[in-house]
């Protein structure tokens, strides 16, 4: 099999995040599998029409790891039953064309989508919204197996790091599936 190159999108900046720490914990069970970049979006302005060109530098540069990469994963919290607002203003910003002769840079790209809670929902209902949103920008969404950690923890030792107690073969399944879905297309 050729070499792919994942690109991983966390919606949440917050340090010590579990979607976050479950994103690089998919990137170790990748190993050599693929290439696996966790983009860092963190500089990425609120989107603005009078900013849009030319496209400010954060936005340049993860549109270009977007647009290079074969697949996308998502991993995104849930807040307030939707996925933050930080994902939404990224996808808002890639969902336009790098230039009048561009086009918008999700377009056709494979999708995967996974996310962790503390609460009951597992993220299923953002998870839900978010794969709205993307297929409606012609992402080509892997709609099965997508992971819903609930009860977050219970998958964290005692300082509160991720350590996946009974979630990691659903991960380890869901990566494993999304390299074939991408070498699929
Ligand atoms: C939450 N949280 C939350 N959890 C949930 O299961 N369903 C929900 O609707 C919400 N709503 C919500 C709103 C807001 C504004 C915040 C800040 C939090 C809890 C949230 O899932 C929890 O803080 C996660 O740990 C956030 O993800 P990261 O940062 O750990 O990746």
């Amino acid at each position: 099999m050729q070499t792919i190159k994942i690109a991983t999108i966390v919606g949440s900046l917050r340090k010590n995040s579990l979607n976050r720490q479950l994103a690089l914990e998919a990137g170790r069970i990748v190993g050599d599998r693929a290439a696996f970049e966790l983009l860092d979006y963190s500089d990425v302005p609120l989107f603005n029409q009078d900013i849009e060109y030319p496209a400010p530098n954060a936005v340049s540069r993860v549109r270009n790891a977007v647009k290079s990469a074969d697949g996308i994963c998502f991993f995104t919290p849930e807040y307030n039953h939707f996925f933050p607002g930080i994902l939404k203003n990224l996808i808002d910003w890639l969902s336009r064309p790098m230039s009048e002769s561009a086009p918008q840079v999700l377009n056709g790209k494979p999708a995967a989508v996974s996310g962790i809670t503390p609460g009951m929902s597992g993220t299923v209902v953002a998870q839900d919204h978010f794969v709205t949103l993307i297929s409606f920008l012609n992402m080509k969404v892997m709609n099965q197996p997508r992971l819903t950690i609930p009860n977050a923890n219970h998958q964290t030792d005692e300082s509160g790091c991720l350590a996946l107690t009974t979630h990691l073969p659903f991960l380890e399944k869901q990566t494993q599936e999304f390299i074939r879905f991408i070498h699929e297309q």
